[in-house]
């Protein structure tokens, strides 16, 4: 076989923490994999280990904890993100096997990789720093042409709110970065250092296309309050400029995602709540077509 293909792969960061990373990373992993058919595999790349600690208590109380035995076990053998890592920058050949000890199956067509707390010290471990941003595109690669696992359309990842070797690494392969602001001062402010710090640390290697959209935008009447409306504009100018300025490809989504109490929940109760779909739908559309343009 010759013809697989790596699976498109999104990032989603922002330096500020509590945008909603990993709310909508997790939610729309589950929109393509359950409502799209789309095999999905979501990394948890962020020390702080939110998605992996979700997943855990998603379980907690069932009679059989299936993610934390099998968290276990693989810990145990030694499968682990941050093994892998240090697999690929030990050296010699980049020895570790791709199969169901280091991925995860949530359900048939969505899976996870999770964190590990080591990744805390890795900027520390690591010492061969350039060769760390290859460390992304060979493990795509591995799973892409590993038999035992699936192939997947997307690769979703779930990064850290600083820019650490491994962020470096994935922004550098990745098709797209999804950045998440909030309808607030702060966030608004952070959008210009994001995109400036990316064309720094990125170049030479090509740029990511960039989709900026809203998060917990207030809702009002079927639409989004002028306060939040206010905030995305100042987005969307900042975003032009920007692209104006440096030719980055930043396209601002006209598809928020509502600030709702039971998003709050998503991901330890499952998926996306179904009333919210259709939202998730809107947005995942904007971003595909873009990835795609
Ligand atoms: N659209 C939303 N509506 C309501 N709460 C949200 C929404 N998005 C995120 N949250 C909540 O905001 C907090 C931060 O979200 P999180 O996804 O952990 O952010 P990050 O990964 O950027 O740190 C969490 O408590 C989460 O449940
Ligand atoms: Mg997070």
């Amino acid at each position: 076989m010759n013809n697989k293909s790596p699976p498109k792969t999104i990032a989603t960061i922002n330096f500020k923490g509590g945008v909603g990373k990993t709310t909508i990373t997790w939610c729309l992993g589950d929109l393509i994999s359950t409502h799209g058919n789309s095999n999905t595999l979501l990394f948890d790349l962020d020390a702080q280990m939110s998605l992996t600690q979700a997943i855990t208590l998603n379980e907690d109380g069932s009679l059989y904890r299936k993610f934390s035995d099998w968290h276990e076990r693989s810990e145990k053998k030694g499968k682990t993100i941050f093994k892998a890592i240090e697999a690929y920058t030990g050296a010699g050949a980049f020895d570790f096997g791709v199969n169901y000890d280091f991925i995860y199956q949530i359900t048939d067509r969505y899976h996870f990789i999770p964190s590990a707390e080591d990744l805390y010290w890795l900027e520390l471990d690591v010492f061969d720093r350039q060769k760390m941003q290859g460390f992304i595109r060979e493990l795509l690669g591995k799973i892409t042409w590993s038999k035992n696992v699936p192939d997947y359309n997307y690769a979703l990842f779930d990064c850290p709110p600083s820019f650490t070797l491994l962020s470096y690494s994935i922004l550098s392969v990745c098709d797209l970065i999804l950045i998440p602001v909030n309808p607030d001062f702060y966030a608004v402010k952070g959008v210009p250092l994001i995109l400036n710090t990316l064309q720094l640390r990125i170049e030479p290697f090509p740029i990511p296309k960039i989709a900026v959209f809203m998060n917990k935008a207030k809702p009002y009447g079927g639409t989004m309050t002028k306060e939040s409306q206010f905030y995305w504009n100042q987005v969307k100018s900042i975003c032009a400029h920007a692209a104006k300025k440096s030719g980055l490809k930043v396209k601002c989504l006209d598809t928020p995602i509502y600030e709702r109490v039971a998003l709050k929940r998503a991901v330890t109760t499952g998926g996306v709540p179904a009333e919210f779909v259709p939202d998730f739908k809107r947005l995942w559309s904007g971003v595909t077509e873009f990835l795609n343009d």
